[in-house]
Formats: structure tokens, sequence, C-alpha cells
């Protein structure tokens, strides 16, 4: 048998190298899975990884098993606890990516009723390092695919089918020369980038599209809104966004998991605000990035300490 690193399947503990599934596993064809994307910060001073808000991760997991009518045996409490055991079983000293799947797993191509498909959860870890480079302003384009509203399907909780969107957009973006998408609703206002929230600030006030404009209700969206009011005394509002307002913003920031807090200094050959990393926005990404890596005594209740090897 393989060492690890390891992953979990079908209940148990296995190599990731045996961790497989069949071809005709109704999720591969039909994209009928909900999964997370949450990272474990490596700190190295206290010789601990810290993983971000993992409740919360799998409290939207769980919603997402239930708009797709998955029946796991596993609690939140239990994912919680598989996850901490396999990150202190494979011992990794870096920052990780951990990526749980709940996934209709029966072997039916020509079934497409949910309720009569059975589901599994499969938890893989992987090293990761940065996603986007945070040190600069990256340079964004409006997509010419749009952000799907939540009549054509459910956009708050991460449904691997609808990341085919995302995916179009980005590779379009990037292929044309740019960082990142910005993703507009149906109506043409601004939902989100293709894996990250969408912050503007104009004139001391930071807005950000409201629950209902159809973008993934992202965790690091909420932590920095309440970071934002508790820590810099700012507002920040809900609303819709106009994309021209975006080109007239002092500042543009986004927020996701992977993406931590990045600064949008380009829209469609726009600069916006100077075209480097705003003041707000700066000050945003170290206050975020203490909490993550779990220097901020105050803010240590969002992150799950974990010791390679347990203990
Ligand atoms: C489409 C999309 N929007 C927003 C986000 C940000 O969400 P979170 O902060 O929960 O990672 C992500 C990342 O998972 C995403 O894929």
């Amino acid at each position: 048998m393989a060492s690890g690193p390891y992953a979990f399947l079908g209940g148990e503990v296995v190599p990731l190298a045996e961790a497989k599934v069949g071809i005709m596993t109704h999720a591969l064809h039909y994209g009928t899975a909900a999964f997370e994307g949450i990272r474990g910060n490596w700190n190295e001073a206290h010789g601990k990884t810290y993983i971000f808000r993992l409740r919360e991760h799998y409290e939207r997991l769980v919603r997402g098993c239930k708009i797709l009518m998955m029946e796991l045996p596993y609690s939140v409490d239990d994912y919680i606890r598989i996850t901490v055991e396999l990150l202190e079983k494979n011992g990794f000293r870096e920052d990780v990516y951990i990526r749980p799947l709940a996934f209709k797993s029966e072997q039916l191509i020509a079934n497409l009723k949910l309720h009569e498909i059975e589901s599994d959860f499969a938890l893989m870890i992987i090293p990761f390092g940065s996603y986007i480079d945070n040190d600069r302003a990256i340079r964004c384009q409006t997509s010419t695919w749009r952000r799907p509203d939540d009549t054509i399907m459910p956009t708050g909780v991460k449904l691997a089918g609808l990341y085919t969107t995302s995916i179009l957009a980005k590779t379009e973006a990037v292929r044309a020369g740019f960082d990142e998408a910005v993703l507009l609703n149906m109506d043409g206002t601004v939902s989100e980038g293709s894996g990250e929230n969408l912050f503007m600030i104009e004139d001391g006030r930071i807005s950000t599209p409201a629950e209902t404009e159809n973008e993934l209700l992202g965790i690091t969206r909420d932590s920095v809104m309440k970071l934002v009011r508790e820590e810099l005394g700012m507002e920040v509002v809900e609303r819709k966004i106009h994309r021209s307002e975006l080109y007239l913003a002092d500042e543009v920031f986004l927020t996701g998991t992977a993406a931590h807090v990045t600064s949008m200094g380009e829209l469609d050959s726009r600069p916006i605000g100077t075209g480097d990393v705003g003041v707000v926005t700066k000050k945003i990404q170290d206050l975020y990035f203490d909490v993550v890596t779990g220097n901020n005594e105050k803010y240590l209740d969002w992150c799950t300490g974990v010791t390679p090897g347990g203990g």
C-alpha cells in the first residue's frame, strides 16, 4: 500500500494515490457536487497550522448538500474532526488548501432525479501557496460571461456545476492578458470575481453587492465586513453596484479563501484610484493576514490550530 499524503473517501482514510472513483460517477457527468475551499495557514513561530473558519465552511457545505438532496452520515462536528485528524496525519509544515467534496457518487449516468442517487464525502489536503499576486494591484476585465441568477442555479453555495461559468470567465480574462474577471449579473449590475467577492470604496464608504446579487456568500467577505466595522470603524453597505461605479471608485478589492484580500488596480483599461494598492485596502490586507495566520488574539476563535502529527 502506498504511503501518504492521505485523503478521506468512503468513510475511511486512504492514501491519496488510491482514492479513486469510477468513470460512471454521477457527479463527474453532471457536476452534482458541493465543495469547499478552506485554507490552513502555517505559523512557523507557533508550530501550528491555523485553519480559517472551519465550522463556517462546513456549515456552507451542509447547505449545499441540502439543496442537492444529499444525505450523508456526518454532522458539522464530524467534518471538523475528520479534517483536523487528516491534517495532523499528513503532517504538512506549510500553507495548505483543504478541499471537502460531497458528491453524487452512484455509478448512474442516466438518472436525473437527485433523491434517488447516493452520495459520498471526500476530503483532500494539498500544499498551497499564493493563488493570485497579493503584493500588487491586479488588472481585471469585465467578463462576457454573466453570473447566473439564482433562478437558474443556486448561487450562494459552492455547487460544482456552477463553476463552469467561473472557469470560462477566468480563462477568457487570462487569455486576454488580465489577472482576473469581474462577472456581472443578468441585469448588468456587479456580482463578483470568478473566485472572489468584490468590495469598492468611495468617499470613505465601503460597498459590496448585497446577498441577493447572486455571488457566492463568501466566508472571507463575511470576515472582512466584520473586521472593517469592528477594527476600522467603517460602514459597509450591501447594495446593488453598477459597473461604472467601479471605474470611478477610489479603491476596489477582491476577497476569497484562495485570493485573501487582493487589490484591483485596473478594470477594462481604466485605472482604479491611483492604480496601486489603496491605503484602506492595504490596512484590510494586513489586518486580515494577521487574523488568518493566528497572530491576532482577538480573532483566534476563527482559527482551528492543528499541530503536525497531532498532540
Ligand atoms: C465564485 C466565488 N466567489 C467568492 C468566493 C469567496 O468565498 P470564500 O471567501 O468563502 O472563499 C469564492 C471562493 O471560494 C468563489 O469561488
